[in-house]
């Protein structure tokens, strides 16, 4: 195994001190970048996934060309959905969609958990394959979708603002949706256990959907699977769980034991901090729409961000994707703020 030239990312999961801050940035790979444009216009998006040589490329591309301190695997969190059985289609301009949603539970019996070697082997190939290619630079980050977000699509079958078929579903037939929300989790940690022997040094979980649920909705239907994925993957990677708008929750995930926890941009740093306890590490949180504002703001306000995050152990990203408009000396200049802001050290172990 070769030896990572940057582990930053991995000792502030750890929650070592680091002469720096770590940064990447959500949906990094792929998205704003001119030569991933130009991919997209020479196969579809599951070719793209499907196709280890490309997903690595892609993968690699943010890695050279803007200089963030860790790689995440290109593939997409339908994947697995895909896998379990369901069609699932990517429409230009529209987002996901799957034609044949789950809405009763006969739809079940259409869903296997499966052999994620045989299913899902590409994923692990092309870790396997970037982990060759970036040869110790950075560190490798896999991921998968929470069991509640992919609930969400699986039940609606398409993008929603609301999700609210989605959770009409849990909220009318709770057996049912606890029976496919296990379903998802039990697929999920075979996954998730695969792209670990594939090499990946950090496994995120992507909660998209989470703030949408009141907090004890969110117990009962997110992070309780949460809970059993990190559970089986803890002690061996380091994993971080980023539940979007689910702040109420923070100690709560905390207490599950993962490393790290991503927040957005609607919560202090200071009160996050609070709520999520000392001994994990935080990461985020600068609004992604903020890489659209002219590079001098940009500076200032991921300084400002930094500061509110200092002292204790954080990596910085965004506080969810970066969006497809962003000009890539815009996200440059975000990396490289991190990059030049004199760090105050870490005051916990
Ligand atoms: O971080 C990375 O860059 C790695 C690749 C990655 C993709 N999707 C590639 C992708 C990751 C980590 C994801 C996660 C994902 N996918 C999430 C969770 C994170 C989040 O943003 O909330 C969700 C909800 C999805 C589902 C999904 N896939 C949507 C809603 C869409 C359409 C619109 C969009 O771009 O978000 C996709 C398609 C998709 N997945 C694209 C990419 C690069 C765009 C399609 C294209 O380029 O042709």
């Amino acid at each position: 195994m070769t030896k990572l030239r940057n582990d930053l990312l991995l000792r502030t999961l750890r929650g070592e001190s680091t002469e720096r801050t770590p940064v990447w940035m959500m949906r990094q790979a792929g998205r704003y970048l001119p030569d991933y444009i130009k991919l997209r216009k020479q196969y579809s998006f599951f070719e793209r996934c499907q196709t280890p040589e490309l997903a690595a490329e892609i993968t690699i591309q943010p890695v050279e060309q803007i200089g963030v301190d860790a790689a995440i695997i290109f593939s997409d969190i339908l994947v697995v959905p895909q896998a379990m059985g369901m069609e699932v289609q990517l429409i230009e301009s529209k987002g996901p969609f799957l034609p044949e949603p789950i809405k009763t539970a006969n739809d079940l019996e259409r869903l296997l958990i499966p052999d994620v070697e045989e299913r899902l082997g590409y994923v692990f190939q092309a870790l396997r394959l970037t982990k060759k290619h970036l040869d110790g630079r950075v560190p490798l980050i896999g991921f998968a979708g929470a069991p509640w977000t992919l609930l969400c699509y699986m039940v609606q079958g398409q993008g929603s603002k609301t999700f609210d078929g989605a959770k009409a579903f849990c909220y009318t037939q709770p057996h049912t949706a606890h029976r496919l929300l296990q379903m998802i989790t039990d697929t999920t940690i075979a996954y998730l256990k695969g792209q670990v022997r594939a090499g990946a040094d950090v496994i995120q979980i992507f909660d998209s959907w989470g703030g949408l649920l009141s907090p004890e909705d969110f117990e009962n239907f997110s992070l309780s699977y949460i809970r059993q994925i990190v559970a089986a993957l803890k002690d061996e990677v380091l994993t971080i769980v980023f539940a979007k708008g689910a702040w109420h929750s923070l100690a709560e995930m905390a207490a599950t034991g993962a490393h790290g926890l991503g927040i957005d941009w609607c919560i202090r740093p200071q009160v996050a901090r609070q709520m999520a306890g000392d001994k994990v590490a935080l990461q985020g949180n600068f609004d992604p729409a903020k890489l659209l504002s002219p590079i001098p703001v940009i500076k200032k306000e991921v300084t400002a961000m930094l500061d509110a995050f200092s002292g204790y152990p954080h990596v910085a990203n965004l506080g969810h994707g970066i969006l497809p408009d962003v000009p890539v000396d815009h996200a440059k200049a975000f990396v490289e703020t991190v990059k030049e802001y004199k760090h105050k050290g870490v005051l916990i172990k």
